[in-house]
C-alpha cells in the first residue's frame, strides 16, 4: 500500500455543520473515508463479547427493536473505511442479544432525499405489529430531512429488505428550522387523542431543542409550534430519546404508555461536548410539553447514563420480557491513524436494562441477564480483609475477557476525609485523586487489564468523604496508567461521578465487564455507570491480570467477589 497514512491523517478536521458541508460534528477525514487499509492481523483490542462488525467505522445504534422474537440492531456504518463517512444503516440480528448474525445494510442512499447519507433514526411498532423506520436523510442540497421506510416483507422475521415511500421526505427544514441541525427522529408515541408524536433534535442559536411533530397516519406530519422541550446554552441536541418509566416497578413500558403511574425521561446527546444527559419529569399531555422535575439539572452537568465514553444512545421496549433496553455507541480513545491501521473503529456497549430508581431521582442500569450465558470458570473470594496498601490478585479468570462483581464492607467511617465544598466536579476530583493518591477510606476497588508488574492498569475505585452528617461516595475510572504508550493521541482522561449510596447502610458494590479494550463499570448496583476504552501494550490476552486493591489508610473488607471468564460471543459476518 503506497499510501502514507500519517500524511492522510493531516487532512482530518472537525468540520461543523455550517455552510456547504453536510456533517454532524464527527471528525471528517475526507481522504480516509473510502480508504481501506489492509486490516492488521494482530488485533489485541478487538472485543470478545461486545458487538462490533468485521471491519470499518461504526457509530450510533439505530432503530433497535424486537420483531417476531428476533432482536434487531441497526447502526451507523461506513462500508468503505474506518473513519466516519459514507453512512448507511448496517443491520444485525440476534435471538438473545449476545450472539449476532449480519445482514446486508438495511437502509442506504438510494432516493433523492437521502442521496448524501442515511443518518440516525428509530423504529416505531405500528398497529398490527408493523415496524416503521423514521430516519434522517441528507438531500442533494445537503439539508437534513426526515424519511420513512417499511419492511418489504413482513413475514421475514429478519426484515432484510426495506422500502422507502414515494412520499419522502416527510419532514423538511422549513419555517426557520436550521437545515443542518434537524436530525435523529425518536421512536414515536401515540397520545390518547389517537395522534402520533415524534421529536427531532435541533437547536436555535445555542438553545438545544426537541422539535415536535404530530400525525394521524404516520405519513403526513405537522409541526407543533412549540418544541416538546428546549434548554439554553446546550447546543445541538443529537439523538433525543423520550420514554415513560414506571414509578412502581422495574418493568419497562411501551413508549405510548401515559398513566398517572409513569414519569417520563428525556435524554439528549450534546454535540458540543459529546456527553449525554437526561432529566426525569412529567409529560403534560394537554400542552404537549415535557417539564423536568423541580431541581433537575437541565444541561451538560446533569445526570448521565454513563460518565465515561458512551454516546448517541437509544432505548427500545422489549415486549418479550417487559423491559426497556438501552444501547449506546462507545467510540475509540485513540486516533484515526490507529483506526486506519487496525481497520475498524467503535463498538456497541452491552445492552442494558434500564428503569427508575426507587428514589425517583435517577435511573438504574444493569447489563441484560442474557450475557451471563457467557460466564465460565467462576472464581469466588469470600470475606477477605483488604489492609491498607494491599493489592490481591484474583487468579483463575481470563482477565482480558471477564465479568467481575465485588462488594466492599466498610467497618468504620470515622476517619473519612472531609469533603471540601469546592469539590463540585467529580471528574476533576477523580483526576486529582487518582488510584495512586492515598486517602483514608479509599481509594479501593479493582485494577483491571493490569500487567504483572502493574506498570499498566485501569483502576475503578471508590473514595468516601464526610460532608457534615452525611457521607459522599466518589466513583472513578482512572485510565492514566492504562497503557505504556505515551503519545498525546491517546486520550487517558479519568472519569468520575458521585454515587448516591449511603455507606452507613449499604455495602459498596462494583461490577466491571472487561473486554480487551473496553471496561464497562456499574457502581451501586447500576446507579453509576462508567465506560472506558483502553489500549494496554503489555496487559493483553493471557498477560492481563485482575486485582482488588486498597490504597486508603483504613482497612476494608471484600465481603464477596465473583468473577467469571467470558466466552466469546458468536458473530456471524
Ligand atoms: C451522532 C450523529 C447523529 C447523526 C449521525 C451521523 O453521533 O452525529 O446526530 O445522525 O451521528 O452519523
Amino acid at each position: 500500500m503506497a499510501f502514507n497514512v500519517v500524511w492522510l491523517i493531516g487532512l482530518c478536521s472537525l468540520l461543523l455543520s455550517y455552510g456547504v458541508h453536510v456533517e454532524a460534528s464527527h471528525k471528517v477525514c475526507l481522504d480516509l473515508q473510502s480508504y481501506e487499509h489492509t486490516t492488521a492481523t494482530h488485533q489485541p483490542f478487538r472485543t470478545g463479547y461486545h458487538f462490533q462488525p468485521a471491519k470499518n467505522w461504526i457509530n450510533d445504534p439505530n432503530g433497535p427493536m424486537i420483531y417476531k422474537g428476533i432482536y434487531h440492531l441497526l447502526y451507523q456504518y461506513n462500508p468503505k473505511g474506518s473513519v466516519w463517512g459514507n453512512i448507511v444503516w448496517a443491520h444485525t440480528t440476534s435471538t438473545d442479544l449476545v450472539n449476532w448474525v449480519h445482514h446486508e445494510p438495511a437502509i442506504y442512499p438510494s432516493i433523492e432525499s437521502d442521496i448524501n447519507g442515511c443518518w440516525s433514526g428509530s423504529t416505531t411498532i405500528l398497529p398490527g405489529a408493523k415496524p416503521a423506520i423514521l430516519y434522517t436523510g441528507i438531500d442533494p442540497q445537503n439539508r437534513q430531512v426526515q424519511n420513512i421506510a417499511f419492511p418489504k416483507n413482513l413475514s421475514d422475521p429478519f426484515l432484510r429488505e426495506w422500502t422507502k415511500l414515494p412520499q419522502n421526505p416527510l419532514m423538511t427544514p422549513i419555517d426557520g428550522i436550521n437545515a443542518s441541525s434537524f436530525r435523529d427522529p425518536t421512536t414515536a408515541w401515540k397520545a390518547p387523542d389517537g395522534k402520533w408524536r415524534v421529536i427531532i433534535g435541533s437547536k436555535t442559536g445555542r438553545r438545544g431543542k426537541a422539535i415536535l411533530y404530530k400525525s394521524k397516519d404516520f405519513i403526513k406530519w405537522d409541526r407543533v409550534n412549540r418544541p416538546l422541550h428546549s434548554s439554553k446554552k446546550t447546543g445541538m441536541w443529537e439523538c433525543p430519546d423520550f420514554f415513560p418509566v414506571s414509578v412502581k416497578s422495574e418493568v419497562g413500558l411501551d413508549t405510548s404508555v401515559i398513566t398517572p403511574d409513569v414519569k417520563h425521561v428525556l435524554k439528549v446527546s450534546l454535540d458540543d461536548t459529546k456527553h449525554e444527559y437526561y432529566t426525569i419529569g412529567t409529560y403534560k399531555l394537554k400542552k404537549d410539553k415535557y417539564v423536568p422535575n423541580k431541581g433537575s439539572i437541565d444541561d451538560d452537568s446533569g445526570l448521565r447514563y454513563d460518565y465515561g465514553k458512551f454516546y448517541a444512545s437509544k432505548t427500545f421496549f422489549d415486549n418479550s420480557k417487559n423491559r426497556r433496553i438501552l444501547w449506546g455507541w462507545v467510540n475509540e480513545s485513540d486516533s484515526e491513524h490507529d483506526a486506519v491501521k487496525r481497520g475498524w473503529a467503535g463498538v456497541q456497549a452491552i445492552p442494558r436494562n434500564i428503569w427508575l430508581d426507587k428514589s425517583g431521582k435517577q435511573l438504574v442500569q444493569w447489563p441484560v441477564e442474557e450475557i451471563e450465558k457467557l460466564h465460565e470458570k467462576p472464581v469466588d473470594l469470600q470475606s477477605t480483609e483488604l489492609k491498607k496498601g494491599s493489592v490481591i490478585e484474583v487468579s483463575g479468570v481470563t482477565a482480558s475477557q471477564a465479568d467481575v462483581e465485588v462488594s466492599f464492607a466498610l467497618s468504620t467511617l470515622e476517619k473519612a476525609e472531609n469533603m471540601d465544598p469546592s469539590w463540585k466536579n467529580p471528574q476533576l476530583l477523580c483526576s486529582q485523586k487518582g488510584a495512586s493518591v492515598k486517602g483514608s477510606i479509599g481509594p479501593f476497588g479493582l485494577l483491571v487489564l493490569a500487567s504483572e508488574g502493574l506498570e499498566e492498569q485501569t483502576s475503578i475505585f471508590f473514595r468516601v468523604f464526610k460532608d457534615q452528617e452525611k457521607y459522599v461516595v466518589l466513583m472513578c475510572s482512572d485510565q492514566s496508567r492504562s497503557s505504556l504508550r505515551k503519545d498525546h493521541l491517546l486520550d487517558k482522561t479519568t472519569y468520575g461521578a458521585f454515587l448516591d449510596v449511603d455507606p452507613q447502610h449499604e455495602e459498596l458494590s462494583l461490577r466491571s465487564l472487561i473486554d480487551h479494550s473496553i471496561v464497562e463499570s456499574f457502581g451501586g448496583k447500576g446507579k453509576v455507570c462508567i465506560t472506558s476504552r483502553v489500549y494496554p501494550e503489555k496487559a493483553q490476552y493471557d498477560k492481563a491480570h485482575l486485582y482488588v486493591f486498597n490504597n486508603g489508610t483504613e482497612n476494608i473488607r471484600v465481603s464477596k467477589l465473583s468473577a467469571w471468564s467470558m466466552k466469546k460471543a458468536q458473530i456471524i459476518y
